[in-house]
């Protein structure tokens, strides 16, 4: 392969040309959208730090997610703000939180939108921590029971997916476990497998109000200087039953999206975060980047990296303009 002989221009000249030798393509098949589900009935609040999202009590999140499925988005990924937090997030489990009910709401609603359930304790502990404590640390295996009464409280509302968020060792086989003894054998696992504690989800804190209210979360989410200790995570989550893999954050992490889809045989997505999407929405309101071509071409480095599904607060956005 050598110029004059082979000229690499040439099948750049057209659109045509680069249309059919284009290595990557987004879809609108590939995204998940993120749906922030409160208490009470009619509320749409925006929230301050992710402009254009919005914090929605049940009637109002079913709206959403039925704009999401007209758009032809396949999925949503529902997160829970509770009625009343306590030490060790109770409501979470309670078949008449919010999340099972915008479960049932939505899968009424719109019965082939594929529903997922984010599946942690830090929005419904008084603590802010992602589990229960004792002595001011999170005792993990504590932890897992509770887990396991969540996804199975999420499965008997009809949730296709649980999404376990916490990064407590052995999450995905207790999910497993639980969901099969209640016979919920067919409700999948998309893990949160290499989630690094990371300055990121910032905005999503403030959407959730679930910042820590003492400490941090290093102690279970990864280290960011680390990259094979999230193949082991991934490969450890695959072999306790996951179905889908999952890195977060995204853009600083696509070597990390790389790493884990060239060793993990199952999809893997990607969380592009708050932060990210956050920093888009600054800079572009301010005029400094243009937002639309900015959006694709994130979402596309996504892919690129190795990921087959994008949990993106632009889905609906970015399904717009891939339907131009
Ligand atoms: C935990 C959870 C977090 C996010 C998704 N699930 C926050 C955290 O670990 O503090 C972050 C999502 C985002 O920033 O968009 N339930
Ligand atoms: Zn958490």
């Amino acid at each position: 392969m050598n110029y004059p002989d082979y000229r690499p221009r040439r099948m750049r000249r057209t659109e045509g040309l680069r249309r059919m030798v284009r290595e990557t393509r987004l879809s609108v098949d590939d995204f998940v959208y993120p749906l922030f589900v409160v208490p009470g009935s009619g509320i749409e609040k925006p929230i301050s730090s992710l402009p254009g999202q919005y914090n929605y009590s049940v009637d109002k999140a079913t709206d959403a997610a039925a704009r999401a499925a007209d758009l032809g988005i396949p999925s949503v990924i529902l997160f829970g703000i509770p009625e009343h937090k306590d030490a060790v997030g109770s409501e979470a489990w309670k078949d008449s939180g919010v999340v099972q009910k915008a479960i049932r709401s939505i899968k009424k609603a719109r019965p082939n939108l594929v529903v997922q359930a984010d599946a942690c304790f830090c929005e419904y502990t008084d603590h802010g921590h992602c589990g229960v404590l004792h002595d001011g640390e999170l005792d993990n295996d504590a932890s897992l029971e509770n887990l396991a009464r969540a996804v199975v409280s999420y499965a008997k509302a009809g949730v296709d997916v649980v999404a376990p968020s916490g990064m407590l060792d052995g999450f995905v086989g207790a999910c497993r476990a639980s969901l099969d003894e209640q016979g919920f054998d067919q409700t999948g696992i998309m893990a949160y497998s290499a989630k690094y504690a990371s300055a990121y989800y910032g905005p999503f804190r403030e959407a959730v109000d679930s910042a820590p209210q003492s400490g941090d979360r290093r102690g279970h989410q990864m280290d960011y200087c680390n990259v094979a200790e999230a193949v082991r995570e991934a490969a450890m989550d695959a072999a306790e039953g996951a179905d889908i893999v999952m890195v977060k954050p995204a853009l600083a992490y696509l070597d990390v999206i790389r790493a884990v889809s060239d060793e993990i045989n199952l999809p893997i997505a990607a969380y592009n975060v708050s932060g990210e999407y956050a920093m888009i929405e600054a800079a572009a309101r301010n005029g400094w980047i243009d937002r639309d071509r900015i959006i694709l071409e994130t979402l596309t480095g996504i892919r690129r990296a190795g990921a087959d599904i994008i949990i993106t607060y632009h889905a609906l956005d970015a399904a717009k303009l891939l339907a131009r």
